[in-house]
């Protein structure tokens, strides 16, 4: 049976590890053609032959690149234009990070480079890619948020920005683009990332309880749960829908446990 992605063609930023990865191995197992990203080298040849073992069909292309840098971006998106004729879906999943710092004490320049490797970063490489969905007759966009966006934990007020400009930006981008057949969403994730585990080696405690909160009482996986998510939004069946954000949060980020007492009492039935 051809896979659900058969003949199309992906690009997904930094995926060569976490959910990035996660989504490329659901693509390429549903048949697409995956050009993907990430800034180092060795770990691109690596996750290149990975994601080539599981292909179903389709081709498997790594560029290096960051995508803080508009004219590497832009080329992740030209490689797959010049070397697959086609973007059906774009996944902006790829975010620079930078330090934990009040807002007091935090420089321009972090939010700048936070900025540069998020919101810009999506949309350099959304205005690269819409000439070729608007001329093959549609595509698709999916963009990373973060519950953080809402919930704006202290000391990280450029993650949360840069995360809520992305939000804005696909509202608009699925307003203006609609017209053309493109739909452009955006997930919000919790999943057992590389940025996870390094979270989870060092805050086993807090990792713990973060899990023990959600509803489904696990941070989520990133291909099969992740990837999923991103796979349903890529598909045919999902060309209705536009400008939503969804929780891939198991919940977590919509459902609020607020009440000990009501939880025991759930716990004893
Ligand atoms: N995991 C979660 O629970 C969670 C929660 C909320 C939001 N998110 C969002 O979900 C997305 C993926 O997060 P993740 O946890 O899966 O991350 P991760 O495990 O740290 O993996 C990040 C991937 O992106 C690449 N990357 C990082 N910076 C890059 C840059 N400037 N240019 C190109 N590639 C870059 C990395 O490769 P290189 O290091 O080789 O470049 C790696 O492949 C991000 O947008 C993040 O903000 C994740």
């Amino acid at each position: 049976m051809a896979g659900r992605l058969a003949g199309k063609v992906a690009v997904v930023t930094g995926a060569t590890a976490g959910i990035g990865l996660g989504t490329a191995k659901r693509f390429v197992k549903e048949g697409a053609t995956v050009v993907f990203n990430g800034r180092r080298a060795n770990t691109g040849a690596e996750t290149e032959a990975l994601l080539r073992e599981l292909a179903a069909g389709g081709e498997v292309c790594f560029v290096q690149a960051d995508v803080g840098v508009k004219e590497q971006v832009e080329a992740v998106i030209d490689r797959a234009i010049k070397d697959f004729g086609r973007v059906d879906a774009l996944v902006n999943n790829a975010q620079r990070l930078v330090t934990v710092k009040p807002i007091m004490v935090k420089p321009d320049e972090d939010y700048q480079r936070s900025l540069d490797g998020g919101f810009f970063a999506s949309k350099w490489a959304m205005q690269r890619a819409f000439p070729i969905m608007r001329e093959q007759g549609g595509g698709s966009v999916v963009n990373m948020t973060s519950g953080w966006a809402w919930q704006a934990p202290v000391n990280t007020s450029d993650y949360a920005a840069t995360k809520a400009a992305i939000e804005a930006l696909t509202r608009s981008a699925a307003n203006e683009w609609g017209r053309y057949n493109i739909n452009v969403n955006v997930i919000a994730p919790y999943a057992k990332s590389k940025s996870w585990e390094k979270y989870e080696a060092a805050n086993p405690e807090a990792a713990r309880l973060s899990q023990a909160s959600n509803p489904l009482k696990r941070a989520g996986d990133p291909e099969f749960d992740l990837g999923s998510l991103a796979l349903g939004l890529v598909t045919d069946e999902a060309r209705f829908i536009t400008g939503q954000t969804f929780d891939g949060s198991g919940g977590g980020f919509y459902l609020r446990r607020t009440h000990s007492s009501t939880e025991a009492w759930t716990d004893k039935l």
